[in-house]
């Protein structure tokens, strides 16, 4: 399966985003992952759908838009027409709201013709989202607490990924996306993709390094 390198913007600085975007693309990347936090959901606060516009023109990529936010059922329109490619929402959001809030809003999204997700925390097992995985272009792994880049990834995870990647297949779609958020590195990319996944997210790995297309294709296995 092909590994798609998805960096976040998270690392960037937010006063030069579009020539961050742009890099990305020169540098590899394959999707660029946009980290939305609401100062509720997750301590600290980002940017919201203004910014996905922003930087909708400097690059051809898709953006990969990971909502850490309650209620992202009443955000999906103001996204979508921001010109996001995927939405990715978070289980424990929705969860708290009504049983029913997670479904509603993933076909929410799909009803602008935009790729979605749903996203799990570390500490949830990934069975409380294999009701919508056929609903799912993706699912989200997180291997950190969301709210914050630069974090250490936790080793936990890679079981799920494996339980994911094995449902996914036994429900004939071998080959959705999972995607992995978090502490990803040089080091820990082989690790994650022999467990099965196939979007990684790469914040500070990609930031921090002195040639972001050399870590890019690193990650990726090259
Ligand atoms: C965490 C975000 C991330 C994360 C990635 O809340 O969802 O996308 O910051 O950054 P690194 O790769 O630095 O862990
Ligand atoms: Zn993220």
């Amino acid at each position: 399966m092909a590994i798609k390198i998805a960096p976040s913007i998270l690392s960037a600085d937010f006063s030069r985003m579009g020539a961050a975007v742009k890099m990305l693309e020169d540098c590899g990347a394959d999707m660029i992952h946009c980290d939305v936090m609401d100062g509720s959901f997750v301590a600290p606060i980002t940017f919201g759908a203004q910014m996905v516009k922003n930087i909708r023109p400097w690059t051809g990529l898709p953006l990969d838009v990971h909502l850490m936010i309650e209620h992202p059922k009443s955000q999906i329109k103001f996204f979508a027409e921001a010109g996001a490619d995927i939405i990715t929402v978070h289980y424990g959001a929705c969860a708290k709201i009504s049983q029913t809030y997670l479904r509603e809003t993933l076909e929410e999204i799909k009803s602008f013709g935009v790729k979605c997700g749903a996203v799990v925390n570390p500490d949830v097992p990934v069975e409380n989202i294999f009701s919508v995985f056929p609903l799912c272009d993706m699912v989200l792994l997180m291997s950190v607490f969301p709210g914050y880049g630069g974090q250490k990834y936790i080793e936990e995870v890679t079981a799920k990924i494996t339980k994911a990647r094995g449902y996914a297949c036994s429900i004939g779609k071998p080959n959705m996306d999972i995607e992995v958020d978090g502490g990803v590195t040089e080091a820990n990319c082989a690790e994650i993709i022999k467990a099965g996944a196939n979007v990684l997210v790469a914040g500070s790995a990609v930031f921090n390094s002195p040639d972001a297309s050399v870590t890019i294709a690193k990650l990726r296995g090259i």
